[in-house]
């Protein structure tokens, strides 16, 4: 893993962005939909290269505060309610991270209408020119019956907007979503399947240092925690777990810095899933632990497209896969487990076991450790990395704890600031 590599941020947002749109197939592609009108927008305006790269990480993530999917299915309704409270907890997720503070603002006031210009400012803050090109550009996406062609449905999308200018649309923006209306390539790229691909070639937004991720990937896995009270420490849990027994097993620092980018990283895929099913206090149905149990499958497929990251994806993603090839979703067997994999899964579970979990209290160490144990003894985990656990199950146990502790501290102030913000 070296130091010097530099991995592309756009990419990686839009791979988490992605997931996030497969909590259900009436939401699948809208962040890439309203990220390509925005920048097609910010284009035809001629719009400075740094500030639409900024509008266009904040499109693409618009929506990462919504969690249930109750919310997301009723931000599909052209005429919203008070859509507010989820653009404020996904400025509130955001904004922890550098490059995307500006992101964080513009997501921060996406609904503000325009209101023959008392949409200037929000409660007090001013709003960003972009927060209404990111509006309007979702109100454009969610317009779109995708049942029927694209082409056909224009001349009525265009007539809304004019009918919406100066009361909720900014009405020079909405002049310069009409001009672009009149190409039919704009309206089949939106609804293209092909829209990834197109996405990431027309925007190459910057990369980031190896050793920056580690600060963002933290970011990163609080926005893939806080969407449950039951999920809200896990992937800290995961990370600084997965570090300590990596250091542990003789890894070397690089190697331990990037196993804990890949514990935070490791639920990714769980964007995928309702917070409704996060959420449920009791044992899951069928259906729903067949749900749950394609996350992995969506932490590889999210992180698989990074060359860069080829490492950390493979740690990150097999952390459900079992030396005899009972695991999930791939069965890999012992040949196709490296270390860190098998380091990795031997976190998880341990983390599993320690914390508090929906319908249970965490397990005494006791019996902690024999659920290890005994699945190294099944030839589900390795032997050695659990044996390295058992004799320094307090060591590495507080530093999980420590980790846990942090994390409740930073949701329960998440929450504050959401309870305050929404007051
Ligand atoms: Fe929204
Ligand atoms: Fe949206
Ligand atoms: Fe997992």
């Amino acid at each position: 893993v070296g130091e010097d590599v530099r991995v592309p941020l756009f990419e990686l947002i839009v791979g988490m962005s992605s997931v996030m749109d497969l909590v259900c197939p009436a939401v699948v592609n809208h962040h890439k939909q309203v990220a390509y009108i925005s920048c097609t927008i910010a284009e035809k305006m001629g719009l400075p290269r740094e500030l639409r790269d900024e509008l266009v990480l904040a499109a693409t993530l618009h929506d990462v505060g919504a969690f249930y999917l109750k919310d997301r299915l009723e931000l599909l309704h052209f005429e919203l309610d008070y859509p507010h409270e989820h653009a404020e907890s996904g400025y509130l997720l955001l904004k922890q991270m550098e490059p995307l503070q500006k992101a964080a603002e513009i997501v921060r006031y996406h609904h503000v209408p325009w209101k023959n210009g008392e949409g200037i400012a929000f409660k007090g803050g001013a709003v960003p020119e972009s927060s209404h090109i990111v509006h309007l550009a979702d109100r454009v996406a969610v317009s779109i019956n995708p049942q029927q062609c694209v082409l056909g449905q224009i001349p009525e999308i265009c007539d809304r907007f004019r009918h919406f200018s100066g009361d909720l649309f900014k009405p020079d923006l909405v002049d310069v979503f009409l001009e672009t209306a009149s190409r039919e390539s704009f309206w089949l790229d939106i609804v293209s399947p092909l829209l990834s691909t197109i996405m990431t070639r027309k925007i190459g937004i910057g990369t980031v240092p190896l050793h920056d991720l580690s600060g963002l990937s933290r970011v990163f896995a609080r926005i893939i925690d806080f969407r449950s009270h039951f999920t809200a420490t896990h992937s800290s849990g995961v990370a600084a777990t997965s570090e300590s027994i990596s250091k542990l097993a003789g890894f070397s620092d690089a190697e331990c810095r990037a196993m804990r980018i890949a514990g935070y990283l490791h639920d990714i895929g769980k964007l995928a899933i309702a917070a409704e099913i996060l959420e449920k206090p009791a044992r899951l149905a069928d259906d729903e632990v067949k749900i749950m149990r394609s996350h992995t499958y969506h932490t590889y497929r999210a992180l698989e497209p990074i060359e860069e990251l080829h490492q950390i994806t493979e740690w990150a993603s097999y952390h459900h896969e079992h030396l005899d090839g009972t695991g999930y979703p791939f069965h890999l067997q012992s040949d196709d487990l490296s270390t860190g994999a098998r380091i990795m899964a031997v976190a998880d579970v341990f983390t599993a076991v320690t914390e508090d979990r929906p319908y249970r209290k965490s397990m005494s160490d006791h019996n902690a450790l024999a659920v290890l144990v005994g699945m190294a003894n099944d030839n589900k985990l390795d032997r050695d990395i659990v044996s390295i656990v058992t004799d320094y199950f307090g060591e590495i146990n507080s530093i999980r704890e420590t980790a846990e502790r942090k994390a409740v501290g930073e949701h329960r102030h998440f929450l504050d600031q959401l309870a305050s913000a929404n007051g």
